[in-house]
């Protein structure tokens, strides 16, 4: 695999992220009003917090809206998907270079609810993460295995044949994030137990280019995140539901804010 005689390095500058996926949730007053609220809470957090990088991916047709109120917060801004091509016939697609031309800088990539709804492959995955680095953006990489999967001791066999098949050979830590989300937590209020995560970080980063920051998603709230975020293997969060509360997801940031 990639960088393995690399492992290790960096261990102790990995800047942690939390990024909030908003999905197809949204219309535009709504998105100009938690960005702002999102806004107020970065200006008036103490200097030095929240120590980590903040990050909002809102449905594509908020993210002028959104970038703009975000401006000169702090906060960055990402996509949901991309198409590979970077322009073309390919109706409804959005390209990479349209979002980098929105002032995003990053964007979740191979997304479970992609995966199942939308047939994508880790190939198709591979070429979405090349398509992103060509535009100047770093993809956020999700993996995960079902609940079936898990229950049939296969969890980490499906999560590593992902990354084998979707990470493209030129990845780097700055390039490329992961994010840990099994399937079976992702909006249904189940998390993982901090040892499947931990096992499951450590086996991911054992595959990936080294200095990789790996964020663990699925069901991340207020109440859960203290335990999860602090474990070793964990460098943030990458959170749906509790995205879409300005205080739940400030407050998810925050865990961070006396590291
Ligand atoms: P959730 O979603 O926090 O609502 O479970 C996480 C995700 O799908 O990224």
């Amino acid at each position: 695999m990639i960088g393995t005689g690399q492992r290790g390095r960096n261990m102790a500058i990995r800047t942690k992220l939390v990024a909030g996926n908003w999905k197809m949730n949204g219309l535009r007053q709504d998105g100009a009003m938690l960005a702002h609220t999102l806004k107020e809470y970065a200006a008036a957090a103490a200097p030095g917090t929240p120590g980590c990088e903040v990050l909002v991916c809102p449905p594509a047709t908020l993210l002028s809206e959104v970038g703009g109120v975000l401006v000169g917060s702090g906060i960055a801004l990402g996509g949901q998907d991309c198409h590979a091509a970077p322009k073309g016939a390919y109706t409804g697609d959005i390209s990479a270079e349209m979002l980098a031309d929105l002032g995003c800088s990053y964007v979740i990539l191979g997304h479970s609810e992609r995966r199942q709804h939308h047939g994508e492959t880790d190939t198709a995955i591979r070429d979405k993460i090349a398509a992103a680095w060509r535009a100047g953006l770093a993809a956020i990489l999700c993996v995960g295995e079902t609940q079936e999967q898990r229950q049939a001791g296969k969890a980490v066999e499906i999560v590593s044949s992902q990354l084998d098949g979707s990470i493209p050979h030129a990845a780097s830590a700055a390039t490329l994030v992961i994010a840990y989300e099994p399937v079976w937590a992702i909006g249904t209020g189940l998390t993982a137990t901090t040892e499947d995560i931990s096992e499951m970080h450590a086996e991911i980063r054992r595959r990936a280019p080294a200095g990789i920051r790996i964020l663990y998603g699925g069901s991340v709230n207020p109440r859960n995140c203290p335990a999860i975020l602090t474990l070793s293997e964990v460098d943030g969060a990458l959170v749906g539901g509790a995205s879409l509360n300005a205080n739940d997801f400030w407050t998810i940031v925050s865990s961070y804010a006396a590291k």
